[in-house]
């Protein structure tokens, strides 16, 4: 009788017999890592978009789930992220409710108004980082649209088609589901009125006026890919906005000033923040914003009137830098150890350092933003040097390395015996 061949393990397998074979003969320190095995670097989003269609919408989502997984990936903005997080469940719950009406009763989903939202905070503090996560938890499209396009060719209907076309790509060419997608549009406040004394007001309220309709929903024709007989065709089909979710978003430079007016205070502080004269600062003065000062600044009533939740996001202080550096489901920091576990090194960071990271990103005003560049600056030589330098068990980065944005050397440290860190790696 012939001798059966040994069963070949799976690649796990292999991997661990041959780790725990050479450990023996090497030492404790030796594993075998193989780049399919390996972490892979990841982009700062989190899971990627899955879309299951209109039944993969979790139209029934409860804000606080939301807010919970918000609270994972967002540092402050708890206001804004309990907003977000209860209108936004409201609008999909609403329309699950008339779905679920249109579909046993002969009622027509009529005289609905739109929960549109306005959020004003200073850039890089996560209005779009926001919806865009939430849009991802409920499986719906996202799509982010610049106002500023708007204003300069100083037509809307084929600006914001194009952002309604987006959405249909985003969904894959599913239309229903592009039907419930949210639309975000970004700096919102370079469409205001500066008043018609200077001249026409091309960019200001003409824009204003065009985006009336289009934020409470209309028809839109939209191009979508067909499959034929002769291949792949473009056909053309009507696409209800109706229940698409537009959020809009600005940093409002300099309305805090009108609403300081209104509360009858002739100061707000700018500079460190505080006024001198009733110790607001930027930020508690624009919480108070209403209606009025959105419309002193440069809004027709009829658009205000159109996006009737507004939020504020407040100004991220270094506290909150550092904290978004480390905390996040996601942060900076778990992402550079990530992409140094590879190659074999453990990556810490003093607090110094992280302070610094956060410092610099402040001086730069990019809030947020600005945190990725500083540590990328700071890092790269040392991604560079690391593969050669086998040695290196650890590495540690403070406050030098990231003020002089690399060169000044992060401290490496071997290990006890000096021995190489990788015989058998890749
Ligand atoms: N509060 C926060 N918590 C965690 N990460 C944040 C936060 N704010 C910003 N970020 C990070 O900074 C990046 C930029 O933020 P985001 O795009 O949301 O800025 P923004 O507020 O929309 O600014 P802008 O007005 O310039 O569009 C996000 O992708 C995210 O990684
Ligand atoms: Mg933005």
């Amino acid at each position: 009788m012939q001798e059966e061949p040994p069963k070949i393990p799976d690649q796990e397998t292999l991997e661990k017999e041959l780790s725990d074979y050479l450990s023996k003969k090497y030492g404790y320190r030796i594993k075998v890592v193989s780049p399919i095995m390996a972490p892979q670097p990841k982009e700062p989003q989190p899971t990627p978009p899955e879309y299951g269609g209109i039944e993969g919408i979790r139209f029934d989502m409860k804000p606080e789930e939301l807010e919970d997984y918000l609270n994972q990936y967002v540092v402050r903005q708890d206001e804004s992220k309990a907003v977000l997080a209860t209108k936004i469940c409201t609008h999909y719950n609403r329309i699950k409710y008339l779905r679920r009406r249109a579909r046993f009763g002969s009622e027509q989903m009529v005289g609905r108004i739109k929960n549109n939202i306005l959020l004003i905070g200073p850039t890089g503090v996560g209005k779009t980082y926001l919806v865009k996560l939430i849009a991802q938890k409920l499986g719906v499209p996202f799509v982010k649209g610049d106002a500023t396009k708007f204003s300069e060719t100083g037509y809307v209907g084929g600006d914001v088609e194009d952002l309604v076309r987006e959405l249909v790509i985003q969904a894959d060419d599913d239309i229903e589901l592009a039907e419930h997608g949210i639309i975000y549009i970004d700096e919102i406040d370079k469409i205001r009125s500066y008043g018609r004394s200077s001249g026409p007001d091309v960019g200001g309220e003409g824009v204003q006026q065009s985006l009336l309709k289009i934020l409470e929903g209309k028809k839109a024709t939209v191009p979508v890919k067909q499959g034929g007989a002769k291949g792949w065709q473009q056909e053309f089909v009507e696409m209800d906005t109706t229940n698409i979710l537009f959020i809009c978003g600005g940093s409002f430079a300099g309305i805090e000033e009108i609403i300081g007016r209104r509360l009858g205070k002739s100061e707000i502080g700018f500079g460190a923040g505080v006024s001198s004269k009733n110790n607001m600062t930027v930020g508690e003065t624009l919480a108070m914003v209403q209606t009025e000062d959105l419309i002193r600044f440069g809004f027709i009533p009829e658009f205000v009137g159109r996006l009737p939740i507004v939020t504020v996001f407040s100004e991220l202080t270094e506290d909150d830098l550092v904290r978004i550096l480390t905390e996040p489901k996601d942060a900076l920091v778990k992402q550079f150890q990530k992409l140094f576990e590879m190659e074999g090194v453990n990556l810490c960071f003093t607090t110094g350092a992280l302070r610094s990271v956060a410092r610099k990103s402040l001086e730069r005003k990019s809030g947020a933003r600005g945190l990725r560049a500083i540590l990328e600056d700071a890092l790269l030589d040392v991604q560079f040097e690391l593969p050669s330098k086998i040695w290196v068990r650890e590495c540690v980065v403070d406050e030098n390395t990231i003020e002089s944005e690399g060169s000044i050397p992060p401290e490496f440290i071997s290990d006890l015996y000096g021995e190489e860190r990788r015989i058998a790696a890749y």
